[in-house]
């Protein structure tokens, strides 16, 4: 089979760093592949290009620019990390990863990336505890409903399984950590708190504390990588219907975290009081942080019993814990007093749909 592999949001938090290990291999079967690079804006495109690696300047919405970017540089696998929530985007992709397995005889992969919090009760689950290795995605559409990434996790599958490509869910948890791409180094929630808490000299924690699933990022990259090799390696393992991969290292204690950033804002200066207040409403936590207000109390306090078996499968070796996540804020903090300079579009469809 080809090994050519494209990024999509490599100019994200994710991508960026998926892009920042893939490049840095000295060797195995990543390090034998082609990578490319999608990003969305001229800017971006300058900065990775500097990294010796094939970029592709593109707004992945464009049906039409997609299938000529794809088929132009003979892609065979797409990593695609630039929304969980825009469903076009993974549309446009598989159909166009279909052209290409015509074109070439050979098989065609998409590794989706969706949300952990989808698996809460908060996010709408019913089900309680699930394994990655359950009737997932059968569970998905029973749900059904118009929950944007829920929608997008189920037309991948069925759209790959359509168009004849081998497809992957990513199902991807609070991730943490500094990233290592060349454009957004920072994630979402961390930075989003540690951000609003400065604007408003306050830190707000919810009325309910949550304990979601977690990753470092370097861990996170470990377990895409591991994919991407056991694709080139041509082994078998689970895709479509039963290729749900919940990347839960361990879980976030929400209030404990919110603690330990009050106290650290606290200590350089930057918020009023060492300990967390409770925010007054939803819809004020929502306007602050920038999240959507439909979804921002399933952000800040849902739980979820996910049971991560797939990953583990695989090989994959988190090697950060709870207590290492909690002592690594003031570095969360620090990481956003430094590397905080790209406005974050990731809910820009949903907070748009708010207003
Ligand atoms: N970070 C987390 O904690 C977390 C947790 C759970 C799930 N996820 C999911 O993981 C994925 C990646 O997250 P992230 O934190 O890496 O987000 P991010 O930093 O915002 O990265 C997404 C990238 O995709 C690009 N993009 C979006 N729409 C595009 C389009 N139409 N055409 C071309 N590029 C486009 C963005 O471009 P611009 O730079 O131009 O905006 C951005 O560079 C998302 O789907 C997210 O929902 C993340």
């Amino acid at each position: 089979m080809g090994n050519n592999i494209l990024i999509t949001g490599a100019a994200g938090y994710i991508g960026g760093s998926v892009l920042a290990n893939f490049i840095s291999r000295t060797s195995g079967p990543i390090k034998a592949a082609q990578i490319s690079a999608a990003v969305r804006s001229e800017e971006q495109a300058q900065k990775l290009s500097k990294l010796g690696v094939n970029v592709i300047q593109v707004d992945l919405v464009d049906e039409t620019a997609v299938k000529e970017a794809v088929l132009r540089n003979e892609i065979d696998i797409v990593v695609h990390t630039a929304s969980a929530i825009d469903g076009r985007i993974p549309s446009h992709l598989i159909k166009a990863l279909g052209q290409r397995r015509k074109v070439s005889g050979e098989e065609t992969y998409f590794i989706h990336s969706s949300i952990t919090t989808l698996f809460s009760e908060e996010g709408g689950w019913p089900y309680g505890q699930v394994r990655d290795t359950d009737t997932v995605f059968e569970k998905e559409k029973e749900i059904g409903g118009p929950h944007p990434v829920r929608q997008t996790n189920i037309l991948v599958t069925e759209q790959a399984k359509a168009h004849g490509v081998t497809s992957f869910n990513i199902v991807v948890p609070h991730v943490y950590g500094r990233g290592s791409g060349e454009w957004r180094k920072l994630s979402v929630s961390i930075p989003a708190y540690v951000r609003t808490s400065m604007a408003h000299k306050i830190v707000y924690k919810f009325d309910k504390d949550g304990h979601p699933p977690a990753a470092h990022i370097s861990d996170l990259i470990e377990l895409y990588a591991l994919l991407v090799e056991k694709i080139l390696q041509k082994e078998r393992i689970p895709s479509g219907e039963e290729g749900y991969y919940f990347a839960m290292a361990h879980r976030t204690p929400w209030w404990a975290a919110m603690d330990r950033i009050a106290q650290s804002l606290h200590a350089r200066g930057l918020v009023a009081e060492s300990k967390p207040s409770i925010w007054p409403s939803d819809k004020m936590a929502a306007d602050y942080l920038g999240f959507p207000v439909l979804y921002v109390r399933a952000m800040g306090t849902s739980s979820g019993d996910l049971v991560p078996v797939n990953a583990y499968r695989l090989g994959w070796k988190p090697k950060w814990d709870e207590e290492q996540f909690l002592a690594s804020i003031d570095d969360e903090v620090q990481a956003v007093l430094e590397l905080d300079t790209v406005k974050a579009t990731i809910f820009d469809l949903l907070t748009s749909a708010d207003k």
